[in-house]
């Protein structure tokens, strides 16, 4: 018995209701005999017509589907894609001759979202991540001889304070950077870097307090090293306040906290004002090193480097200044933008060569456990 006669069996209908005619495939009705009954399915099987999506569609496809992670700071509570809200007359249905809008930045993170051409096993994102997310390990790296000497030539007590302070800092001011980044790009696709280097910024401070709290020369036990003047329990301070904020810098807490999350994740904002004073309070406002300097101390001056930083972070989470530059890229002038904040980026940039300078050439001479005299 061939299968065809099976079925024929168990639907048994001595001729198809539509012989002949042009639809012969789906579902057809019986005649009735007490309920619906599947007719035999006789016709060309069904076949989905691939869908073809245009570039743009692809485009909009791909970043619709890259979904960050859930965390996102105070100032993106709107949608995320902010120039995805074009007005409605930017799509000219009939005049050929207005400019079509621009998708150039958004793209940006459709083409992250794709895989890699010469790693295809990888997106492009999760490589680049990977090499982006590598500093973080850069303070460490070069204290870990000091920690393994155990302080020979008192490497830690002369330098580790510097080697993990500037490194502290400067993952922390990574941390923060990365919001206003995506302020001013409107790409995404690096945005996991601001949890990434905020845990950093809160390990390393801990190693830093731990190692300074065993190895410096205050006076006064553990507590005089960690709490002997004011800029010293600043210090301490920043650590301690970090720990909550580490602890609960993982989805499941986000989830669990839900807005509280927030209001303790502005701890962060707590933390910059008491790295800011901490420094204030170690160097004093005067420029450090004096007339002994390079002859440029006042690009050595720890608070006028983080103040030089600090600003153009503060004024792009300004509400209006935000405003501006999403209206500004949704008209396709980020020309503009970038020229605004060009001045502000010099500064950023200049001032952050000199703490990485700092954290090289501190983390060098404990790495070649090769301390400055005292
Ligand atoms: C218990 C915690 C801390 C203690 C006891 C502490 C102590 C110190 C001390 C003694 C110095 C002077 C180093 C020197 O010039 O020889 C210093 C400098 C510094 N600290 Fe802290 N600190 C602590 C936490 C932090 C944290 C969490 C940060 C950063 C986010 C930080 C950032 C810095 C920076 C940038 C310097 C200047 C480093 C330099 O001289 O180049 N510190 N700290």
């Amino acid at each position: 018995m061939s299968q065809r006669d099976t079925i024929r069996e168990q639907y048994p209908y001595p001729e198809r209701p539509y012989p002949g005619g042009p639809y012969q495939g789906g579902y057809q009705e019986a005649p009735y005999q007490g309920g619906y009954q599947e007719a035999p399915y006789q016709g060309t099987p069904y076949q989905e017509t691939p869908y073809q999506r245009t570039p743009y569609q692809e485009a909009s496809y791909q970043e619709a589907s890259y979904q960050e992670a859930p965390y996102q700071e105070a100032p993106y509570r709107e949608a995320p894609y902010r120039e995805d809200e074009y007005p409605q007359g930017f799509y000219p249905e009939h005049d050929e001759r207005q400019p079509r809008p621009r998708a150039k930045k958004r793209s940006v993170d459709a083409w992250m979202a794709k895989q890699s051409t010469t790693f295809p096993r990888f997106k492009r994102r999760s490589i680049a991540l990977f090499f982006l997310r590598l500093p973080a390990f850069v303070p460490w790296f070069f204290i870990l001889r000091g920690w393994l000497a155990l302080n020979t030539k008192d490497v830690l007590t002369l330098s580790e304070a510097d080697v993990l302070g500037t490194g502290g800092e400067a993952t922390f001011l990574i941390a923060v950077s990365i919001t206003p980044l995506i302020t001013l790009t409107g790409a995404r696709w690096y945005a996991p870097l601001r949890r990434w280097y905020g845990i950093f910024f809160a390990l390393i401070g801990i190693s830093d307090g731990t190692t300074a709290s065993i190895t410096t020369s205050f006076s006064g036990g553990v507590f005089g090293r960690l709490a002997g003047h004011t800029f010293l329990v600043t210090g301490f301070l920043i650590v301690l306040i970090a720990i909550p904020v580490l602890l609960t810098a993982n989805t499941p807490a986000q989830r669990r906290l839900g807005t509280y999350w927030k209001k303790l994740q502005k701890l962060t904002y707590l933390m910059w004002g008491m790295i800011a004073l901490h420094l204030a309070l170690l160097d004093g406002l005067h420029p450090f090193d004096g007339p002994q300097g390079d002859g440029d101390p006042v690009f050595h001056q720890r608070f006028y480097q983080i103040m030089a930083i600090s600003l153009p972070l503060v004024i792009l989470r300004l509400p209006p200044v935000k405003r501006w530059i999403a209206d500004k890229r949704a008209a396709g002038q980020q020309w503009k933008v970038w020229c605004t904040v060009a001045p502000m980026a010099a500064l950023y940039l200049l001032a952050f060569a000199f703490i990485l300078n700092e954290e090289i050439f501190t983390g060098l001479q404990v790495l070649t456990l090769n301390p400055p005299a005292n």
